[in-house]
């Protein structure tokens, strides 16, 4: 039996597609089992939540595989930034410990660090420290910017293109090497499919797509696929902070973007091995231009 976590999130639905197809037992560890959309019936269901540990201890119930991709980029009423990737990690990889668990797998970040400036990366980092110090066979899964059609960012940046121009935080220079969620579950299919291959356990793959992008570049990817194109500018950093603050405020949850996820556009997310890891695990990302039809 495998555990996925985030099994309704982008990189989650993919990846569910192909265990299901491949007749993998599957647990998924859910929320809302609605939102698993028609796999659900394809699949066990364990109702959790990252903030809740004993509904760890149930889902992992005769698991030997654990594809952890559950996470957060905003604090959510249940928990903080940090609670939900890293202490969640930290705790998951404790009751995969104790459930006898052979093969821990973890969807990270690149540029994950103690010392990011984001609280993401931050959080990214200490949950990566939990996977790589334990007793556990895993495999660290760490990929730049992950995009599909009509995801979240495109959604906004969609949204932003009906005024004239496209405001973007910072300098927007941060590069990026933006990699399709459905090249990252066929890496992921990959590191579940030989778990005692010695090179994919206790390995990191850094997975990035072909192009490096800064933030502007990959704004106006989406811009051009959306068949709106605008100029975008640069929102000084004290600027959109406080902007963001004041609208979180107000807005709570209901906020379109909080000022951490924008942070997020203004921090590196490289790898200098490009797409060599991805393709050692036999898959050649694409060109995001390619993927959302603009090429
Ligand atoms: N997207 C990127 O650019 C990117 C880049 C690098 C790394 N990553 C990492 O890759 C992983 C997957 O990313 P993604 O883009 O697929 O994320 P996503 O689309 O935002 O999905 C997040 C998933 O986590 C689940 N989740 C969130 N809060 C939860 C909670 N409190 N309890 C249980 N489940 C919860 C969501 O379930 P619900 O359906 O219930 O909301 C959803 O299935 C994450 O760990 C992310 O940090 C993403």
């Amino acid at each position: 039996m495998l555990l996925l976590t985030g099994a309704t999130g982008m990189v989650g639905t993919p990846l569910l597609r192909r265990l299901v197809a491949a007749r993998v037992p599957v647990r998924c560890l859910v929320r809302d089992p609605k939102r698993l959309g028609p796999e659900r019936v394809r699949v066990q269901i364990a109702l959790g939540d990252l903030t809740d540990p004993p509904s760890f201890r149930n889902a992992l119930r005769g698991v030997k595989t654990v594809v952890h991709l559950a996470g957060a980029i905003r604090d959510q009423s249940v928990g903080s930034i940090e609670e939900l990737n890293g202490i969640a990690t930290w705790r998951m990889v404790q009751a995969a410990e104790r459930a006898g668990v052979e093969h821990f797998v973890y969807l990270s970040a690149l540029g994950a660090g103690s010392h990011n400036r984001t609280r993401y990366l931050r959080a990214k980092a200490l949950a990566e420290q939990a996977v790589t110090d334990s007793g556990l066979r895993h495999t660290v899964v760490a990929p730049s910017l992950v995009y599909a059609p009509g995801d979240y960012w495109a959604t906004l940046i969609g949204r932003l293109a009906l005024a004239p121009v496209v405001p973007l935080p910072g300098g927007s220079h941060s590069r990026s090497q933006p990699i399709w969620s459905e090249d990252v579950a066929d890496c992921l299919m990959a590191i579940i499919r030989a778990p005692a291959d010695p090179d994919v356990a206790s390995a990191r793959y850094e997975l990035a797509g072909p192009d490096t992008l800064s933030s502007a570049e990959v704004a106006h990817t989406i811009l051009r696929a959306a068949g709106r194109e605008r100029a975008v500018v640069s929102v000084p950093t004290f600027i959109a902070s406080r902007a963001l603050r004041v609208a979180e405020a107000l807005a709570k949850s209901r906020t379109p973007v909080t000022w951490d996820e924008a942070e997020l556009l203004q921090v590196a997310m490289t790898s200098r091995h490009g797409t060599a890891q991805a393709e050692a695990l036999g898959v050649v990302p694409q060109r995001m231009a390619a993927v959302l039809g603009t090429a």
